[in-house]
């Protein structure tokens, strides 16, 4: 049986916090067997915000570095970089003409930044789940892994899909939202009821991946608990003490009830500390190898480029079989 196809891709917005790499990169990585994965670096998609340029191309970098050092095989995993395939933004424009404002204008996400960025609210901001689309639907992508805060995006994808689909006839497969377990969402440590997110301007509510183990055993141990002393998994009254054990639990391996059953009597410093080492003992050697390959640029160059190939050719395939049903010349 032919495997499915997976997409999923991050922003090249810096610093990936612990967050993405339990909700994303390491659910793609137990992936990377059972699937035909292809993973990018949403570089376009960063440009909706006001960036530095040469910091937007060295996060690009060092995203691709972090993909590898986190575990992703660039040997199993179409690895690539967003903007070095134009059919991306080719069927992009041509989706644009398939989606309305009225879509778009519900979109949660648009709504969130552009109160965040009021001075900065671009069309390009208000297109983005149009670009998201398009990425996934130039693969047959039958799985996108991502947050449940792009689960919207993935609802008007397929929208998007099925109104093209009943135009023109079969041509984009359906995607489904690949929603991991526990780990889809990781809050902060400060406010456990908001996601652990890298712009948080409050260092001690997110670990970062390229943390010293010092700041991480810092900020555990002042994460935001509760004052039962209990560690006992309720995401309603007890979201701080919750959030620490899906982080373990993660990591090691192990459900709520089993995280309970081990830290019973424990009290909340015991746990802390014993959920600060396991994130140090699994960051050390990621950091190790991502450090090495910052190093090796050449690398890095190698293994995009081999990922841009294989994805252009796929992308490009599907742009063919679009241009050619809506009418543009394309032999
Ligand atoms: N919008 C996604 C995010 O911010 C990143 C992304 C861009 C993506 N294109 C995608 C995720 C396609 C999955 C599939 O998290």
């Amino acid at each position: 049986m032919e495997k499915k196809t997976i997409l999923s891709g991050i922003q090249a917005t810096g610093n990936l916090t612990l967050g993405n790499y339990l909700g994303a990169l390491n659910n793609w990585i137990e992936m990377q067997d059972k699937y035909d994965c292809y993973y990018m670096i949403a570089d376009l998609h960063t440009l909706t915000i006001r960036k530095d340029p040469e910091e937007l191309r060295k996060n690009t970098l060092s995203l691709i570095a972090l993909y590898i050092a986190a575990g992703l095989d660039p040997d199993k995993n179409t690895i690539f970089i967003q903007s070095h395939i134009p059919a991306h933004s080719c069927l992009s424009w041509v989706l644009n003409c398939y989606t309305y404002m009225g879509e778009l204008n519900r979109m949660t996400q648009f709504k969130d930044k552009a109160a965040k960025h009021a001075d900065n609210i671009n069309s390009g901001l208000f297109t983005y789940p149009v670009l998201m689309a398009a990425d996934i639907l130039a693969y047959n992508a039958d799985l996108v892994p991502v947050g449940d805060d792009q689960k919207q995006h993935l609802e008007i994808t397929r929208d998007i899909a099925e109104r093209f689909n009943s135009i023109y006839g079969e041509t984009f497969k359906m995607p489904e939202a690949y929603i991991g377990k526990v780990g889809a969402r990781i809050m902060g440590l400060q406010d456990p009821t908001a996601k652990m997110s890298k712009s948080s301007p409050n260092e001690l509510d997110k670990i970062l991946l390229t943390d010293t183990p010092e700041d991480i055993r810092k900020k555990f141990k002042k994460a935001v608990t509760d004052s039962e002393n209990v560690v006992r998994y309720d995401r309603e009254t007890k979201p701080g003490v919750s959030n620490l054990m899906a982080i373990y639990g993660i990591i090691k391996n192990k459900t709520m009830e089993e995280v309970e059953k081990e830290f019973e009597g424990a009290g909340y410093g015991n746990f802390k500390s014993a959920v600060a080492e396991a994130v140090v003992q699994r960051l050390e050697p990621l950091q190790k190898r991502y450090y090495e390959l910052l190093e090796n640029p050449e690398k890095l160059k190698a293994i995009y480029e081999k990922g841009d190939k294989k994805a252009s050719e796929k992308a490009n395939k599907m742009l063919k079989e679009v241009y050619t049903k809506i009418g543009l010349v394309v032999d």
